[in-house]
């Protein structure tokens, strides 16, 4: 974290028609970034890697989709000591695979600049999906969950962390509020707050957590458990 530099993207307003995007700006900030906004993520990152350490299977590959910085990737490495496959770094932006292929010195990481949704499992164990899912057009996520589930090995697992919508109101307003103070409490002002909520308005859909494991069953897959929930932020592991 040392080395990051400091998020201060949405200190100064924005022209109305500033979207989110993954560039260069944000790619630049993301450790930082994602290290004050999202309530576990450095627990979620280790824990990804320990679970793989469980369900890794030798000579099969790890598709890491909407890699960002290969945070889960290096995880993985770092904990899976048998591991003899390819990590497929897979990211839609440009700039988070150059700072990768600038920054990351390994022969086991492979770096995909695709869509998500363009992208076959071959051959895998383990298929991650930290944080990327409410990127994806809602209407593509139901396929692009069953054509994931029906390509990985079987006894293979996706992992599926969410930011989500709660079911009762009251709940939601609680966590929202709740996420803002974690926010503030990391360094962020309202305004900084607020602004970035609007910018990611189009760019980012969240659903509730009925709503996922629904979609988890509609897949073919009765076997998830959820492993992780630090405020309104979810994860669960599919089993095949
Ligand atoms: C919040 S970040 C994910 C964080 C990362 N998985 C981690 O654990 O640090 C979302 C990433 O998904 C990528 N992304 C969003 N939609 C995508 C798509 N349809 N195909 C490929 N990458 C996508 C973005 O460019 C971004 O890097």
């Amino acid at each position: 974290m040392k080395d990051s530099k400091k998020d201060n993207l949405y200190k100064k307003s924005f022209p109305e028609s500033h979207e989110f995007k993954f560039d260069d700006n944000v790619s630049n900030v993301f450790e930082d970034m994602v290290n004050r906004s999202v309530p576990g993520y450095e627990f979620l990152i280790n824990n990804i890697g320990v679970l793989s350490k469980k369900f890794y299977q030798p000579n099969t590959n790890v598709y890491d989709l909407g890699s960002s910085l290969c945070a889960c990737s290096k995880s993985i490495l770092n904990k899976v000591e048998n591991f003899n496959g390819n990590i497929y770094a897979v990211d839609s932006s440009e700039s988070m695979i150059n700072i990768c292929k600038k920054n990351i010195k390994s022969n086991n990481i492979k770096y995909v600049n695709s869509d998500i949704c363009d992208v076959d499992i071959i051959n895998s164990s383990i298929v991650i999906l930290n944080l990327t899912l409410q990127f994806v057009d809602v209407k593509k996520r139901t396929n692009l969950l069953k054509k994931i589930f029906s390509q990985i090995n079987k006894n293979g697992i996706i992992i599926v962390t969410e930011k989500i919508s709660l079911e009762k109101a009251s709940d939601d307003m609680f966590f929202k509020n709740f996420h803002d103070f974690f926010k503030e409490n990391n360094g962020y002002t309202k305004e900084e707050i607020d602004r970035k909520k609007i910018a990611l308005a189009d760019t980012m859909e969240i659903e509730s957590e009925v709503m996922h494991e629904k979609r988890f069953n509609l897949i073919g897959c009765n076997n998830f458990y959820k492993w992780f929930q630090c405020y309104n932020f979810v994860s669960w592991v599919l089993i095949k």
